[in-house]
Formats: structure tokens, C-alpha cells, sequence
């Protein structure tokens, strides 16, 4: 079991290319089953996009990897269920539902594994590929899905903007007849990079600017060559390492105003911050101020991803941070993990209550998820001497070359 050992202290300086966007390449490389041929460009090199590309093998698709670019060509694909393993190698592999069924006419794929952040019910899911005409059963685990008819598009309002749902509703909805008009659809930049896509292999999506989402079905999609937007919780993982060593960073090829709700939170915590084109600079001097509050949101809020991370700033704050986590049930693991440095941290429910402490100590902590294992590599970067992190393979879902990156800024990391 691979882990990182951290020697706490060394001020972060210098500047890293940020990758693609993993939560963009996701439903992407899903999309591309309804296509006739795609070249992504600035794929990630993540376990989450081995995985997807697995499951594309899996269903009958040739697939090229060379460095940042993957080539599919989903031949006739020779099923259309995704065996359980795959299933829960990737929480978000419920994405390929929508896919599947729009190719196939059918599917049968088993209820994704719970997930360290609460249980991650798809119940949007389900009910807004029923109103295109799918019918789902449930049996022993496993979802059979069939179009008895055929997918027609459907007036869909969305309780919650959920990420997945919006885009199971894309990918159902681009090749079905007729209309599909999403109300209160998901709005982060990924739901975009998923429409440009589609887009460019002659799909016809228009996301308006009363935030909902229209979709005409068209007969079939072209071949297609894109390149995916650049991960701007990745972006925001590295200005918070940065930041907590009293560093200095530049964070090359980012799209700055994906990360509007990120900068202010920064800000007040003493950061300076400095945005160009396709570039941020962020410089901190001395100990982080507390951030009275930061409340997760739907984007354009301040995106819940990031909220781990930023919390392992506000440990070494002068002064009591308050976090209300409002997207997912459980997603403050990492807490405890961070009490084992000295941090004081108190959760009620949804609300954690960040006392800031002079110095954190390092010490041996396992992983609980993806960005609360980025948020221990954060406090571990800041702490008096050695900490171990166990689980790594939580953070290398979704951090390509996490350690190399913090390396070559002057951090004291290993992979064990
Ligand atoms: C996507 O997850 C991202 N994953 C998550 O990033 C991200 O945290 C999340 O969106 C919110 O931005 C990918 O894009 C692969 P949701 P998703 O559907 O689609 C509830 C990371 O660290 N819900 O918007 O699963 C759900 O339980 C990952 O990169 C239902 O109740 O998020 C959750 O509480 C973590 N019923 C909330 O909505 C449903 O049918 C947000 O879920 C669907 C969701």
C-alpha cells in the first residue's frame, strides 16, 4: 500500500502546469459512445480515467492512450451493461448510464458503491431518464434499463442542480426526438465542457442564460477532436498548499473565472492573489487569518470540493473559521484525521468550527477520500515534522503527480 511521507516546513515556491479537469474528462469519455470516432486532448493521467477507459474497452470500444491524448473508436459495441467491479472501481460511473442507453436502446449496470462522502443516492438520475421514455427496473443490485419505444425529449426540472443528473439528461437527450429543456440544471463549468463537446460533434445543446439547458435531438454525432478545460479544484488544492507554507505560487494553464468563489475565501485569509489570462499567482506572507465563513454551494458557489483543502489552511489561523458543507451528507472525514496534527476542529452536522492553533505536528493518517486526502497532504506541508499518509490511492483519483508537483516546489515529499 503506497504512502506519502511529509517532512512539514519547507515554504512552496516556483509554478506547475495544472491538468485537465477529471470531473470534465469523466462524462466526456462517456459521451464519446455516441460518436462515431474521438481524440480528447488534455486527458489527466488519473486511476478515475483508467478506469473509465476500462469501462469503454469493456463495452466493445478501441482505445488509444498517448501521453494527454486518448483516440476511441466505438465500434458496434458488443454489450451494454457494466459488470459490477467496474462499477464501483469509479463512483461517477453511473455516467455511462445515459451513454449506453442512447447507443444501445438498453442497459444493465449495478447500483454504484456508497462512497466516503455520504450516501450518494441517484435517484435524479433514475427519474429524469424515466420521463425520456427508459424504463428501469431494479433487480438483485443491478439497474435493467430498456426504451421500449425511444428516447424523446422531455420538459425535466431538476430539484437539485446535481452534477450527474444533468448530465446522464445531456447524454440521453442529444440523439432522442424531440426536445429536452432542463430546468434548474447543474451549472459548473464541466456541464459547459460537456455541451461544447457534444456541440462539436454536431449536437445541438444551448445553455441559456436563465441557467437552463436546451436540448434538440439530432439523428447521430460526428467524429470529434476536443481538448478539456483545465481542473480548477486541482488549481485550488495547490494555491491552499501553497498558501499554508507561507509560499508563493504560479498555477499555469487554469481558466481564472472558474475559480471566482475561490479567490475572496483566499483573500481573507491573507492571501494576495493575482490572475492572468490563463494564470493565477498567489503569495502568502505569515500565519492565514481565519475565514468567518464559507458555505458550499452549487456553482457559482463556493464549490464543495475545495472545502477540505481550505479547511487545512484555516487550521493554522489566528482566529475560529466557520464551514457549512451543504452539497454532501458526510464529507468532513478528513476532521478527525486533522485533529491527529493538533488540529481543534468541532462538527455539528453540517457545520464545522475551525479553531486555528499556532503550529499543527505531524503525524500517521490514512485517507478518507479523495479531497480530504489532498487537505491532510496540505496540513502535513505546514506541520513540525514527519507525517505519514496512508490510502494514497484516494488522492491519485483525482491528483496527477501530486507529490512530483509539491516536490518540485520545494516540498520534503516521498511516495512510499
Ligand atoms: C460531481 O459529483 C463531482 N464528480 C463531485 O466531485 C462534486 O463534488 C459534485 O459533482 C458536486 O459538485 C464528478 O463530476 C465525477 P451531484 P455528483 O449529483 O454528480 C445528491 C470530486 O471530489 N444527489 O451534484 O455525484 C448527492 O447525494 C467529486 O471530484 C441526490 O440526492 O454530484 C449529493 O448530496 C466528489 N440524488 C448532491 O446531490 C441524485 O440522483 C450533489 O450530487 C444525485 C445527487
Amino acid at each position: 500500500m503506497a504512502k506519502y511521507k511529509i517532512e512539514g516546513g519547507s515554504r512552496l515556491s516556483g509554478e506547475i502546469k495544472i491538468h485537465g479537469a477529471k470531473n470534465s474528462v469523466l462524462p466526456i469519455l462517456a459521451a464519446t459512445l455516441l460518436t462515431k470516432e474521438s481524440t480528447i486532448h488534455n486527458c489527466p493521467d488519473l486511476t478515475d480515467v483508467v478506469a473509465a477507459c476500462n469501462i469503454l474497452r469493456y463495452l466493445g470500444c478501441a482505445i488509444d492512450t498517448q501521453d494527454e491524448d486518448i483516440h476511441i473508436v466505438p465500434e458496434e459495441l458488443s454489450c451494454c451493461d457494466i459488470p459490477d467491479g467496474l462499477m464501483r472501481e469509479m463512483r461517477s460511473s453511473v455516467v455511462f448510464l445515459g451513454a449506453i442507453i442512447a447507443r444501445c436502446g438498453k442497459a444493465r449496470v449495478s447500483l454504484p458503491g456508497g462512497c466516503e462522502l455520504g450516501p450518494r443516492p441517484i435517484d435524479l438520475h433514475l427519474s429524469s431518464l424515466e420521463k425520456l421514455g427508459v424504463v428501469i427496473a431494479e433487480d438483485h443490485g443491478y439497474l435493467e434499463c430498456s426504451v421500449p419505444d425511444k428516447l424523446r425529449g422531455a420538459n425535466i426540472l431538476l430539484p437539485f442542480p446535481s452534477v450527474g443528473a444533468t448530465e446522464n439528461i445531456m447524454l440521453a437527450a442529444c440523439t432522442a426526438e424531440g426536445d429536452t429543456v432542463i430546468h434548474n440544471p447543474a451549472r459548473e463549468p464541466e456541464i459547459e465542457d460537456l455541451a461544447n463537446f457534444l456541440n462539436k460533434a454536431g449536437a445541438k445543446v444551448t445553455i441559456r442564460e436563465n441557467g437552463s439547458i436546451y436540448i434538440s435531438g439530432v439523428q447521430g454525432l460526428t467524429a470529434v477532436e476536443y481538448s478539456v478545460i483545465p481542473d480548477r479544484i486541482a488549481a485550488a488544492t495547490y494555491l491552499c498548499c501553497a498558501a499554508i507554507t507561507g509560499g508563493e505560487v504560479l498555477l499555469k494553464s487554469v481558466v481564472p473565472e472558474h475559480m471566482n468563489a475561490i479567490f475572496p475565501m483566499l483573500e481573507e485569509a491573507g492571501c494576495a492573489v493575482m490572475v492572468d489570462q490563463d494564470s493565477v499567482f498567489l503569495r502568502m506572507t505569515g500565519r492565514p487569518k481565519a475565514i468567518k465563513l464559507v458555505r458550499t454551494m452549487p456553482y457559482p458557489g463556493f464549490p464543495t470540493d475545495a472545502q477540505s483543502p481550505l479547511m487545512a489552511l484555516s487550521c493554522i489561523a489566528t482566529g475560529t473559521s466557520v464551514y457549512v458543507e451543504n452539497i454532501f451528507e458526510s464529507r468532513y472525514k478528513h476532521a478527525a484525521e486533522l485533529a491527529r496534527m493538533g488540529a481543534r476542529i468541532n462538527i455539528e452536522g453540517r457545520v464545522a468550527v475551525v479553531e486555528g492553533v499556532e503550529t499543527l505536528h505531524g503525524a500517521t493518517m490514512v485517507c478518507t477520500d479523495l479531497r480530504g486526502g489532498a487537505a491532510l497532504v496540505t496540513a502535513a506541508l505546514a506541520a513540525e515534522g514527519m507525517s505519514e499518509i496512508t490510502h494514497i490511492s484516494h488522492i491519485e483519483r483525482g491528483y496527477q503527480d501530486f507529490d512530483k508537483n509539491l516536490a518540485s516546489l520545494g516540498a520534503n515529499i516521498v511516495k512510499v
